[in-house]
């Protein structure tokens, strides 16, 4: 009996419309910077890693698996969110021997190798990004600078983060992204059920605003295609195919004239879920410094 894969995308209602892309060529440092992560719009950079070695090389049974001695934590799920304890419970394998299962899996198996840093044997087939300039591309606040994720049919579920920017890189395999970004007027109506997990349910819509109104902004990367995320936006992703895929999350700091303001629900919701009055306070410092920046700085 086949597996079942679970995917997320299309588990919260709304109008699909095409995420906008452009060629690598076409997007100069200042375009990037000035017409997407100054106003924080999410893009699509087609074929901007196509020459990383890693595209070429990491697909040969055999290649990775010789390059490694590391230990990591496999999941048979998808990417559920947050990942908490029940991720760092994980049995634990050697990465040459868990790759040689991912890439020998059956097509409806899911397996999950999530936030690995980059190996430093694997670094070499790494390149950089034409379209980021080396000043700006900062060590990130709060997550990783280089995470991959090594996967078979893993989807990844709906989450926004709070800071950092993300440039979402496809080395193997295709996946299908959908992203939105809520207002005010709607933030309670799904972040409330996403964080719930009622979009798992058969009866979801009854969860959710009867309109479909909102407007979810889709593409899909292919091997070599780069998505900027911003902070903020809602974003849940699904293989396209059942191979074996590696993508590389590559982030950079966001500028501090952009961090959110304090009558963005989105940054109300996550002063509220911090676990201390301390890191609350510490977050509302840190937002009222980034109002302040905008004030010098606009
Ligand atoms: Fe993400």
């Amino acid at each position: 009996m086949a597996k079942r894969i679970v995917k997320v995308i299309d588990l919260v209602p709304g109008r699909a419309v095409e995420l906008p892309s452009i060629g690598n060529e076409k997007l100069e440092h200042e375009k990037f910077w000035h017409d997407f992560v100054c106003p924080q719009q999410p893009i699509v950079i087609r074929n901007a890693v196509s020459n990383w070695p890693a595209l070429s090389k990491w697909g040969t049974k055999g290649y990775l698996e010789a390059l490694t001695n590391h230990q990591v934590g496999v999941s048979d799920t998808f990417n559920a969110s947050p990942a908490g304890l029940w991720h760092q419970n994980l049995p634990k394998y050697r990465l040459d021997e868990a790759i040689t299962c991912l890439r020998n899996a059956a097509p409806d198996e899911t397996f999950a190798i999530r936030s690995l840093p980059i190996p430093p044997e694997w670094k070499a087939d790494i390149g950089g990004y034409d379209f980021l300039s080396a000043n700006r591309d900062l060590p990130p606040r709060a997550y990783a600078r280089d995470r991959l994720f090594i996967y078979r049919n893993a989807s990844t579920e709906w989450h926004y983060h709070t800071t950092d920017e993300t440039l979402t890189t496809q080395i193997l395999a295709s996946k299908r992204i959908s992203m939105f970004k809520l207002s005010k007027e709607n933030w309670q109506a799904y972040a409330g059920p996403i964080r719930s997990n009622l979009h798992h349910m058969n009866d979801r819509a009854r969860f959710f605003p009867a309109d479909q109104a909102l407007t979810k902004f889709e593409a899909t990367l292919e091997p070599g295609d780069v998505l900027y995320i911003p902070p903020f936006w809602w974003h849940g992703v699904d293989p396209a195919d059942t191979e074996f895929g590696i993508t590389l999350a590559h982030c950079f700091r966001t500028p501090l004239n952009r961090i959110g303001s304090l009558s963005d629900p989105a940054v109300k919701d996550v002063i509220r879920a911090q676990g201390s009055l301390m890191l609350a306070l510490r977050m509302r410092a840190f937002v009222a410094l980034g109002s302040l920046s905008r004030i010098v700085n606009p």
